[in-house]
């Protein structure tokens, strides 16, 4: 292509366009005609690095997305399963509720909750794009040998600190000292309390969809069975050794039946056991949950037991009546007999510690 170049009044001689400047006119157009759509699309790549976990819904991968400038930027892709549906039908409406339950997630941008980026789709599977968590989950911290790890790179100054304030062996898994807990658990009821705002149930709140970050606090994570509660889900998800009595007779989940798990998971992390193993058959499992606040002092360690604060924390969360329970996960943070009222009496008995400062320094033990 020749062109006539415009110098005063004088018109100069016509040349070719260069090499160089047609490489700029072509960019310049490519930019042109992108601004100007009213629809773009690219492709995305990702690598997978590892396996982050894998769960009844799906499997997890750390991924790095490969970015222009041979730059990446690392994230969390959840691949949901479809065996464990039906028939493709069932599995597509399912995704698509979990669809619009990640897109609602997007608003709230709440520290406690992860971050979903997107939805996407390769041959029908339905994948996830979302935020790296750099932690650890909730079941994995219990895990005995976690504590194992630490004793062998502390002294044994900070071994003894690290027990009485941290975490301690106890029967089956570790247990979390009081203060480290409650700490756990406001960070929880903190997202629980966004989501609940935004119309959205959590249900299935349980020790594997917490995560712990290097940092010291917490998310919750695994919104697989989440749902608003004008979009029922069509078929219950649910894990039952943390559902409360109610969703295990048969009601749906709300927001209390959300603070119910979320006092089993708090339980457990106190008691240093699994609150419920001699149950197995749905009715025993609702029985051992409805005997549950009379068993607390003989399941919790003696002098957390003696906590009357404390008894009472945990039983406005698990209480088997709804009704009775905290009327809101906000309620349980900060009303009377919240968690927060907890938190000031331990500061207060000079029992307070920088939580989120030790749980960060204890996950630099455990690598
Ligand atoms: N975004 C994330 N960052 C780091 N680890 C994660 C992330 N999402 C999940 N995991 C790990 O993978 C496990 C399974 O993921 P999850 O979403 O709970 O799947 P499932 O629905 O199958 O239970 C979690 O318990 C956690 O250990
Ligand atoms: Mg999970």
């Amino acid at each position: 292509m020749e062109v006539l170049q415009d110098v005063g009044s004088e018109m100069t001689p016509t040349r070719p366009f260069s090499a160089v400047e047609s490489a700029a006119q072509e960019l310049q157009n490519c930019f042109e005609t992108l601004t100007r759509s009213r629809q773009v699309s690219w492709q995305m790549s990702y690598r997978l690095l590892k396996s982050l976990g894998a769960g009844g819904q799906g499997v997890v991968y750390l991924a790095d997305r490969i970015n222009p400038h041979d730059l990446s930027f690392r994230l969390a892709l959840k691949f949901y399963r479809p065996d464990v549906y039906p028939d493709v039908e069932s599995y597509r409406k399912d995704m698509a509720r979990i669809a619009r339950v990640a897109m609602k997630l997007a608003r709230p941008q709440q520290d406690r909750l992860l971050d979903v980026f997107n939805v996407v789709e390769s041959g029908g599977v339905q994948v996830v794009p979302m935020e790296w968590v750099d932690g650890i989950d909730l079941a994995h911290l219990l895990r005995p040998h976690m504590l194992e790890l630490v004793r062998e790179q502390v002294d044994d100054d900070r071994w003894a600190h690290v027990n009485d304030v941290v975490v301690t062996h106890a029967k089956s898994q570790l247990r979390l000292q009081p203060g480290v807990a409650s700490a756990i658990l406001r960070d929880c009821l903190v997202g629980l309390a966004s989501l609940h705002r935004e119309g959205i149930v959590h249900a299935d709140i349980k020790p594997g969809n917490v995560m712990i970050k290097r940092t010291g606090t917490c998310k919750l994570i695994d919104f697989g069975s989440a749902f608003h509660v004008d979009d029922l889900p069509l078929r219950p998800t649910w894990t039952p050794r943390y559902a409360a009595v109610e969703v295990l007779q048969g009601a749906v989940p709300t927001p209390v039946s959300d603070l119910a798990s979320l006092g089993y998971v708090f339980v457990e992390m106190l008691s240093g056991e699994y609150s419920f193993a001699e149950a197995h058959a749905p009715e025993e499992l609702i029985a051992a949950k409805r005997q549950l606040p009379d068993a607390l002092t003989t399941l919790l360690p003696a002098d957390v037991a003696k906590n009357r604060r404390l008894l009472r924390l945990v039983r406005r969360l698990i209480d088997p009546e709804p009704a009775r329970r905290f009327p809101s996960a906000e309620a349980a943070e900060l009303g009377t007999d919240g968690a927060a009222a907890f938190q000031k009496q331990l500061v207060m008995g000079d029992l307070s510690s920088e939580y989120a400062n030790e749980i960060r320094l204890l996950l630099e033990k455990i690598g």
